[in-house]
């Protein structure tokens, strides 16, 4: 059967920007699938603390990413998708501060962005993904049909970080928390792997004054004139 082809929604941009909701929503509205890839960085921090892995030293490195296996699931109690970690649902406990402050330097290791990368390109066999995180539009699907740079207001992001704390249960303290986005956006933006930036054909928006519903609307109608674009295809059975 003929059908619209279906494209890759980058979606990068600084910590607590609202990545994440945009791009589940846009996942939902066109049915594609939508990868967290931050909630991956932060699965690995988890493990490095809870075995006492030491980030200077390649080799514990090389061995610890050996034994970790990271995977999604729906939770239809929340309906949130879950992270799982080597079998265990860990949502919760990659969203702690432990680990945000933790989950920047991991991620300059580059043993640990390939190994990640590697698995989030794997992801691609259909396309209909919408993914987010950093590096996404840069290096891990530089010929995503869609690119999105996401920016807000410092103040705005922090409220938003403790906004999302509170769902979860978890109590946050202004200051801790913008010290801790102030930290992440210095080490995600000048690593010499990867560093955080904008691509070239990347479109940025700055979320500070928009509703969630602004904001979907606009990269809603910004993916469907991709789709529109792409050719007719008939899907491999
Ligand atoms: O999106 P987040 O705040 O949950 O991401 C946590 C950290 O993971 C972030 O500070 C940097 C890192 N990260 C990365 O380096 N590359 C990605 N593609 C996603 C996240």
């Amino acid at each position: 059967m003929a059908t619209v082809k279906p494209i890759i929604i980058a979606i990068d941009g600084f910590s607590g920007c609202g990545k994440s909701t945009l791009a589940k929503a846009l996942a939902a509205s066109l049915n594609y699938r939508h990868i967290d890839t931050g909630a991956m960085y932060r699965a690995v921090t988890l493990y490095f603390l809870e075995n006492g892995v030491d980030i200077e030293n390649p080799s514990d490195i090389e061995e610890a990413l050996k034994n970790i296996n990271i995977g999604f699931k729906f939770n239809p109690a929340t309906n949130q998708t879950d992270t799982y970690l080597n079998g265990d649902d860990r949502e919760i406990a990659i969203r702690t501060l432990q680990v945000a402050n933790f989950v920047s330097p991991v991620s300059t290791i580059s043993a640990v962005r390939s190994f990640l990368v590697k698995q989030q390109q794997k992801m691609n066999e259909h396309r209909a993904l919408v993914m987010d995180g950093r590096d996404i539009g840069t290096v891990v699907f530089p010929d995503a049909e869609l690119k999105i740079f996401m920016v807000a207001n410092d103040d705005i992001r922090v409220q938003r970080r403790l906004d999302e704390m509170q769902l979860k249960g978890q109590l946050g303290n202004f200051d801790d928390v913008a010290a801790n986005l102030r930290n992440r956006d210095l080490i995600d933006s000048t690593r010499s792997d990867s560093p955080l930036k904008k691509a070239d054909d990347a479109i940025e928006i700055d979320n500070s004054h928009l509703t969630r519903d602004e904001q979907f609307n606009l990269v809603y109608n910004l993916a469907m004139e991709k789709i529109d674009q792409g050719d007719e295809f008939t899907a491999p059975v």
